[in-house]
């Protein structure tokens, strides 16, 4: 039987680009409406990210936030473990970019491949790392720049992401706030081709076939991936709650990952949680993947909705499939 806390979190960072994208600017090039895509998905606006930005440079910025908060420098960090859907390079990983950013010279880096619950896949990789004796102090990232990965010209994907980056200091537990009570992952490969990029990978390597197939970009099945959103996001809700040993009504505050506000919905009305208690900012930011749980976690803190003491449910799901969730004592 393993005891928890084995690790709390320390510090918390976000980072999001300065460019905003609305939902009128996707009118002028797209055959889609305002309307549409607030009505469908909850979406108003994303942030978008130039060439000059980086997903390592979102994440370096995330993570020396994350530091200070922690009171920590970049030589305390024993294990970097970043998740990403849109990695900078194919090789190395994202991570060990971050890492000569940070100067974090003391650590072992390597991303987690794993979708939109890249965050939460990483806090459980920390956590058994933790446990393992591995180091103490380690940063989780979940950093995206999905501009990069979304066809412009497909109506379905385009208007859904963001680009944006958020990073914590995970350390091994001292007794103090933000103990994770519970964690929780589960993937489904079988369903990978509803979610995927078909091209530019070591199955069909970047070529002008690809880049004339544009399959080196996501492509969707929306309405299965809703579907089996729903229900894996429910499935993740209840296994958190099981492994912490506390029901719904315990939690001060749902974090669900933001893909779709009707998703977010159904997920509250399974968890018989009110949406008062529900972190919503899928309208602001879009789908950011994996950093989309930092980023409504650090929008809860700074609107002071999140506060010290309060149990806190984190959910997830994403391409392959993925889910996951965990139970903190923030
Ligand atoms: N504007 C206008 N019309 C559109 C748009 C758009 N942007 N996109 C699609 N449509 C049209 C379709 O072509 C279709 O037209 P048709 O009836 O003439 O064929 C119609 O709208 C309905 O399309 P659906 O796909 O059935 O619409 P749905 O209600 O399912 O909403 C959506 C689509 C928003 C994509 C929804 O299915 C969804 O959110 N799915 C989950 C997606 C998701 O969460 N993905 C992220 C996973 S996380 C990760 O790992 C990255």
């Amino acid at each position: 039987m393993i005891r928890r806390p084995i690790v709390e979190f320390a510090g918390l960072g976000v980072a999001v680009p300065d460019r905003v994208v609305t939902n009128a600017d996707f009118e002028k090039t797209l055959e889609t409406s305002d309307q549409w895509i607030v009505e469908r998905t909850g979406i108003r606006e994303r942030r978008v990210a130039g060439p000059e930005q980086t997903v390592a440079m979102l994440s370096r910025d995330a993570s020396l936030l994350a530091l200070a908060a922690a009171g920590l420098g970049p030589e305390d960090i024993h294990g970097i473990i970043l998740g990403t859907a849109s990695p900078d390079r194919l090789l190395p990983s994202t991570a060990c970019d971050l890492q000569a950013l940070l100067g974090a010279k003391n650590a072992f880096a390597f991303d987690v491949a794993a979708a939109c619950p890249g965050f939460l896949f990483a806090l459980n990789v920390a956590e058994g790392l933790v446990a393992a004796g591995q180091g103490e102090n380690m940063l989780i990232i979940g950093a995206e720049k999905l501009s990069t990965i979304s066809d412009p010209t497909d109506r379905s994907t385009a208007i859904l992401f963001g680009d944006g980056a958020g990073a914590a200091i995970v350390r091994k537990a001292t007794g103090g706030s933000g103990a994770v009570l519970s964690t929780y992952m589960k993937s489904d490969g079988r369903l990978a081709d509803l979610l995927y990029r078909p091209g530019g990978g070591a199955v069909d390597p970047i070529s002008d076939k690809v880049v004339a197939e544009r399959s080196h970009f996501i492509k969707m099945a929306g309405r299965e991936v809703f579907k089996s959103a729903v229900k894996t996001m429910a499935e993740a809700c209840d296994k958190a709650l099981e492994r912490a040993g506390i029901t719904a009504d315990q939690v001060d505050m749902l974090v669900p990952h933001q893909a779709n506000l009707r998703i977010i919905e159904a997920t509250a009305k399974h968890a018989e949680i009110p949406l008062k208690k529900v972190m919503i900012n899928v309208d602001r930011y879009g789908n950011t993947s994996s950093a989309s749980i930092p980023l409504a976690l650090d929008q809860g803190i700074k609107e002071g909705r999140i506060q010290p003491g309060m149990t806190l449910l984190l959910v997830t799901f994403g391409g392959g499939f993925t889910w996951a969730s965990a139970v903190v004592k923030w």
